[in-house]
């Protein structure tokens, strides 16, 4: 299995608990830290390995030969959504210091978390194509992606990343409606440590696909 963005690790943590092998690449050490110290209270008994790499996703395609994944699944950022100050009811209620404050995941000019809707798409199916041929046939790569409210609009996320995918070569098999409910009622935490937003929803979306057999 196959993380670009592997954040805090999510997904190394669900490899270790079925036996996958597993890489997830990041480019903030400070994720990958925990993401490490999360891996450390696994089962030692494991037979499988779990990785975690400070790289830039648009690289990834260099670790590996071709049709050696049978799994790409990740949580990606969701282009520049986090790029705007934040007024939601839980930050007013707490009077804290990050009401009203712009936060995002990085400065960084790799970081798609900083790029606008059309940049962020294409720079998605850029990373995306490179890893195609990396992916056994008919193995799926499945994206988990909300759509967002930005500035009273509407922004369909999840049909930009169908569209650019389907250009790239994938092809979409299925999708699945992660319903949200408790966590976002409850906890409403997205991204590690402080990311602490509302996107007006309950639902995110699993976007199935696979890499077509006959390519
Ligand atoms: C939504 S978060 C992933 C959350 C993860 N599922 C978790 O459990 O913490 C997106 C991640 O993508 C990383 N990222 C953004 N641009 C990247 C790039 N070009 N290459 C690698 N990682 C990148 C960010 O640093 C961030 O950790």
């Amino acid at each position: 299995m196959l993380d670009p963005f592997v954040g805090s690790g999510t997904t190394l943590i669900a490899a270790n608990d079925t036996n996958r092998n597993a890489a997830g690449f990041d480019l903030k050490t400070e994720y990958l830290q925990v993401c490490l110290d999360r891996l450390k209270t696994q089962n030692i008994f494991n037979t499988t390995h779990q990785l975690a790499i400070q790289d830039d996703a648009q690289n990834i395609e260099k670790y590996f030969s071709d049709e050696s994944l049978s799994l790409i699944f990740t949580s990606p950022p969701y282009a520049n959504l986090l790029n705007r100050s934040r007024k939601n009811k839980s930050r007013r209620d707490r009077k804290n210091d990050q009401f009203d404050k712009i936060e995002q995941y990085s400065q960084d000019p790799r970081d798609l978390g900083i790029l606008d809707m059309n940049c962020y798409t294409t720079a998605m199916g850029n990373i995306f194509e490179k890893l195609l041929p990396k992916l056994k046939p008919k193995a799926h790569c499945v994206i988990n992606i909300p759509d967002i409210w930005l500035d009273n609009t509407r922004i369909t996320l999840h049909v930009s990343i169908i569209d650019e995918f389907r250009r790239r070569g994938y092809e979409l098999r299925n999708t699945i409606i992660w319903d949200r409910t408790n966590i976002v009622n409850r906890v409403g935490i997205f991204g590690w440590p402080s990311n602490y937003i509302t996107m007006g929803v309950t639902f995110e979306y699993l976007l199935d696909f696979w890499r077509p057999p006959h390519i």
